[in-house]
């Protein structure tokens, strides 16, 4: 037989979603893969009800049906003061990671350059692998993640640079870039005139008084931004696979095409279903921000009674926590004892970093107070049952 191709051959299994199988293996409370266990909003799952019955169930127009653009659009100005038109700004695609392929293979040819700040989540690194890149790591510093201007200006005036990728409020580091931050990140891109790729898709996900800002929003970035989201995270459904890519009519056009090809469209029915939530009020971001708060609060100081340290996230919902104090050469190892030992599932987080980083793994947050309870529970032995 010839040999399968070459440009996938690097790839290893998804580490999250290993970790996935470790903890379901040994029956651990799984804190690696980030979803929620507690249910969509009722609105939304009423409506997918009523459509099950009426439909559409057939393709939707390729780039999204009109009303789901109609509204991300309106939420889109109402949010960020954004006026975004829905016919020609918007693709609606299989969730945030299509739209971030979509958006890859739009910008990039073979042997361009791609910035991204390390730790990253882990899709980057193989989305620049299928569209030819190459990327560049800008670290993020811990224990703040701050990341320092000259650095990036050196990275992104390399030769061949094509586009920075900035998720924000990030995975895994759970910063949230501040307004400076954004500028100086805004002035480098028009400076060396290149594209920003952005991962919002945990926008309504923010701790105060932090505020999630969208660069496309700051002067002269509209035409250069594009938007990668998707409403897994926001309406909690992440296994509905809807998402979007926003950006500049010109750009759109070429996504468009390359989406198309790629998957021909989202899922009708639920694009149909969804749009209930895109119309919610403020309200509902209201109590999705106060409902992950909750949870923030209950899980790390659950953590800081155990005596663990760990970054406080400023948005999305993971924490690093140091398992210097263990011991271990490799952070899986560590993940794997972890879920045998003590029954609770989490990500090593080299799988984040481009730095040789050993000494966090990473939990998620998006549980019930019962889960969350029953991990802490889990933990609180941790020195005992972890000791070498
Ligand atoms: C930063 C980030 N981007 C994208 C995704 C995937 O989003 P979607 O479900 O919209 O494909 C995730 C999922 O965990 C994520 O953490």
């Amino acid at each position: 037989m010839k040999k399968l191709s070459e440009r996938t051959a690097g790839f290893t299994d998804s580490v999250i979603r290993r970790m996935t199988r470790v903890s379901n293996q040994y029956g651990a409370v799984n804190l690696s893969q980030g979803f929620p266990d507690f249910d969509p909003p009722k609105e939304i799952t009423d409506r997918l009800s009523e459509v099950a019955g009426i439909g559409p169930h057939q393709y939707a127009l390729t780039w999204g049906a009109q009303n789901f653009r109609e509204a991300l659009a309106k939420k889109q100005e109402h949010f960020y003061g954004m006026k975004v038109n829905p016919d020609e700004e918007i693709v609606v695609t299989c969730g945030s990671t299509e739209a971030m392929m979509a958006a890859m293979m739009s910008v990039c040819n073979p042997g361009d350059k791609v910035v991204i700040f390390s730790p990253f989540y882990e899709n980057y690194g193989a989305d620049t692998i299928l569209s030819g890149a190459e990327p560049v790591y800008v670290p993020l510093k811990p224990p703040a993640f701050d990341f320092d201007g000259d650095e990036l200006e050196s990275a992104i005036k390399q030769d061949g640079v094509k586009a920075l990728i900035l998720c924000n409020p990030s995975n895994p580091c759970g910063k949230v870039f501040t307004y400076d931050e954004l500028k100086v990140i805004a002035e480098l891109a028009i400076k060396y005139d290149i594209y920003v790729i952005t991962d919002e898709v945990y926008e309504h996900i923010v701790y105060k008084p932090n505020v999630h800002t969208c660069i496309a929003a700051l002067p002269g970035m509209r035409e250069r931004t594009i938007i990668c989201n998707s409403l897994s995270k926001t309406y909690s459904i992440t296994g509905w696979r809807l998402g979007f890519v926003m950006a500049s009519p010109e750009i759109t056009d070429r996504v468009k095409k390359v989406h198309d090809f790629l998957t021909v469209g989202a899922a009708a029915p639920l694009m149909e279903a969804a749009v209930t939530g895109l119309q919610f009020g403020d309200s509902y971001y209201e109590e999705l921000q106060a409902h992950y708060t909750h949870m923030n609060h209950l899980f790390t100081k659950g953590l800081e009674n155990i005596g663990l340290s760990f970054t406080r996230p400023q948005g999305a919902y993971y924490v690093l926590v140091d398992i210097s104090e263990f011991g271990y050469e490799s952070d899986l190892a560590f993940c794997e004892d972890l879920a045998r030992k003590v029954g609770v599932g989490a990500v090593p987080g080299s799988s984040f970093f481009k730095e040789p980083e050993n000494r966090y793994i990473r939990f998620h947050f998006a549980k019930q107070d019962a889960t969350l309870n029953e991990a802490l529970d889990r933990l609180s032995d941790i020195r005992v049952k972890m000791k070498k």
